[in-house]
């Protein structure tokens, strides 16, 4: 913890303290993070910023930092020239520094730091910037709120911890692009201001000034671009590349991401799926010296959703959820034997939840829709305690002990409800109870493959079928032709990467002949005129001996969190957006001058000119 002992106090006349505008021929031999006694008596120039300063009058010590590290620096009396103006040395401040490397003095050494056995004896220095006080400390242990914090997102990114994050995320990068490089993968880019793409949220609209009246897209991905690349016959496709969309975000969402968009031709699923897990661990390997499985375990997306409630599935811990409808069929506890679906997971060690920490967890499960939570205790005794269990036969008892095996010192908690709610419930239930009980291996890296996704699902807000990937991805062998008798029960050739719980991938085999992509839109129900307005170029690109292909995309943010432990998108992204989709920095989004509206054929209604304020003194400012 730095010990603030200075405050930056008034306006400083930046000739007064003699800032330089340029560096005088010193060039940087060192980072703030490289010296050790191996330097010793060596000659150095840093370069950096004021962490720290202790002036006690006699001997004044600084610390410098940069993106790599620190490093301590003395200014003693007996060179006055730069010990005299090192008192008006304020913490930010910018500073070239010229010294000797010495030993710190016997037990002064701090072994936490790669730079704790030396400090540099400084013999001449320059200030190249003063600096404000910063609204908040440079440190890792900052407890200044996050709003304040990306209003001044540059000095945040100052802070060591977020800086490692970068460094990382560019390490990433690089070893994802050398290992696509060596697999023959060109990285070629595809536009941005583009045609809407359907991945299932919301287009941002960038509307055209040459064309009045319309909108370019921003892309939700590159999908369609990837697919006619291979049409082109490049064979094999990847970029680092941003995607914009327009949802509801959370901890592991941001609008606009990044991307790792993977496509090729003439493969099959195996294919994909093994440059994928090579890739992955290579990843791994060369940021974090981490040892992914040889070969990532598998499971279809019916046992994810039956056992652990979530295609998500986080499997470094089990808690299974457990089917136990058969056994209340008919029974005598109504809410139980009527249920669409009765759900269980039984919880070792659950017997020392209190009760309070129940009903926060019978709130909890509300939020998915269920209408409450029961629960039965299995006390040291063995007797059974639960406001429910008297409603209950004794086969009913029997037959539920023995399909959980449940045993003293267990804690069972039941979701009577439709069967999307039962797993939503209990499927992030699950998930707080492995954190409540400690089940987690925060160390460990569990990734899993889950395939067998169904093709479509319902959306019961518009009533109606939609791809549950996208609406180019493939069915099964053979089910083209099931889909319109039996939409819900065609499955995909897709296939998503879980790692520790989070979707860190998904992609498919695509759809490569036209009339195949046609029998899917009309499926969608989607019609041969809306089909072709949308997406006339790529059934009209399939036509033309489009190969069979298919590939996956990474979500490079969400891997970088994993790979830094961090718990929030925006500590791996570097000007980050809130959850109202704001940049507090730059202020966008934001008003435009009338004059632009104009240009682009726009008039603001009424509604969004009373929503923004500020827009009506500008559009007024531009009246006159
Ligand atoms: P999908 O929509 O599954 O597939 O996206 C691929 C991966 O991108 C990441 N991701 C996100 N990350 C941060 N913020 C978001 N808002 C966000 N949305 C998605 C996830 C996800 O697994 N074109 C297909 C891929 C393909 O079929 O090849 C696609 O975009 O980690
Ligand atoms: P009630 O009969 O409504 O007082 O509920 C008795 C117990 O069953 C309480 O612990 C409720 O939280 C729980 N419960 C009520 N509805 C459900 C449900 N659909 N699924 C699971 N538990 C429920």
């Amino acid at each position: 913890m730095t010990e603030q002992t200075t405050t930056q106090g008034e306006e400083r006349d930046y000739d007064e303290y003699r800032v330089i505008q340029d560096l005088g021929g010193w060039k940087r031999t060192h980072t703030c993070n490289e010296l050790t006694a191996a330097d010793l008596d060596k000659e150095v120039t840093l370069m950096g910023w004021v962490q720290f300063r202790r002036d006690h009058g006699g001997l004044i010590f600084i610390d410098v930092r940069d993106r790599e590290g620190l490093t301590q620096t003395v200014f003693s009396p007996d060179i006055p020239e730069a010990h005299e103006r090192a008192h008006a040395i304020r913490i930010e401040y910018v500073v070239a520094l010229r010294g000797i490397v010495r030993l710190r003095p016997e037990g002064m050494a701090n072994a936490n730091m790669r730079t704790g056995e030396i400090e540099v004896y400084v013999n001449e220095w320059k200030l190249l910037n003063t600096s404000d006080t910063p609204p908040f400390p440079i440190e890792d242990r900052v407890d200044a709120a996050e709003m304040l914090r990306l209003k001044y997102r540059y000095l945040d990114l100052r802070r060591p911890r977020l800086a490692r994050n970068f460094i990382l995320r560019n390490k990433a990068a690089q070893s994802v692009r050398r290992y696509l490089d060596a697999l023959g993968f060109l990285e070629i880019e595809t536009p941005v201001l583009t045609k809407s793409t359907p991945e299932g949220a919301r287009d941002f609209l960038v509307p055209s000034r040459m064309s009045q009246g319309m909108f370019y897209a921003l892309p939700q991905s590159p999908q369609i671009f990837k697919q006619l690349l291979m049409v082109a016959g490049l064979d094999r496709y990847f970029q680092i590349v941003k995607c914009f969309r327009d949802e509801d975000l959370r901890a592991d969402r941001q609008p606009e991401f990044t991307q790792i968009d993977i496509e090729m031709s003439f493969p099959d699923e195996e294919q994909i799926m093994d440059m994928a897990e090579g890739l992955v661990r290579t990843l791994f390997k060369e940021t974090i010296g981490a040892a992914l499985p040889e070969s990532f375990p598998r499971m279809t997306y019916k046992t994810a959703m039956e056992e652990y409630g979530s295609d998500k599935p986080d499997v470094r811990f089990e808690l299974k959820l457990q089917d136990v409808k058969d056994i209340f069929a008919g029974g005598g506890f109504k809410v139980f034997a009527a249920a669409p679906c009765l759900k269980a997971i039984r919880v070792p060690g659950g017997l020392e939840l209190s009760r309070k920490e129940i009903d926060d967890y019978t709130e909890f499960v509300k939020i998915y829709g269920a209408q409450g939570l029961a629960w039965i205790k299995v006390k040291e005794d063995g007797e059974w305690q639960s406001p429910i269990v008297k409603f209950f036969s004794e086969d009913e008892k029997k037959g539920l002990a023995e399909r959980l095996g449940m045993v003293p010192g267990d804690i069972v908690f039941f979701q009577a409800a439709p069967v999307d709610v039962a797993h939503a419930a209990l499927g992030n239930l699950r998930l707080k109870l492995g954190e409540r009980f400690g089940l987690i291996d925060e160390k460990a890296f569990a990734p899993l493959w889950v395939t067998s996704f169904p093709l479509l699902e319902y959306d019961a807000e518009d009533k109606r079928w939609v791809a549950k990937h996208h609406p180019f991805t493939s069915p099964q062998p053979g089910q083209m032709d099931t889909i319109a008798s039996d939409p819900g029960g065609a499955l995909a050739r897709a296939y998503d990467l879980v790692l520790n719980g989070s979707e860190i991938g998904g992609g498919s085999i695509r759809i490569h002949t036209p009339a195949a992509q046609k029998s899917m839109f009309s499926a969608l129900g989607i019609s041969d005129e809306e089909a072709e307005e949308k997406f006339g170029f790529l059934i009209e690109a399939l036509k033309f001996g489009a190969p069979p292909h298919g590939g996956i995309a990474f979500g490079l943010d969400r891997i970088i969190m994993i790979l830094t432990g961090s718990k929030s998108i925006r500590d791996v992204i570097a000007f980050p957006k809130t959850q109202k989709a704001t940049c507090l920095m730059t202020e966008a989004p934001n008003i435009v001058a009338k004059k632009q509206l104009r240009e682009l054929g726009i008039q603001l209604r009424e509604k969004a000119v009373e929503a923004a304020p500020e827009a009506k003194t500008e559009a007024k400012k531009d009246e006159k």
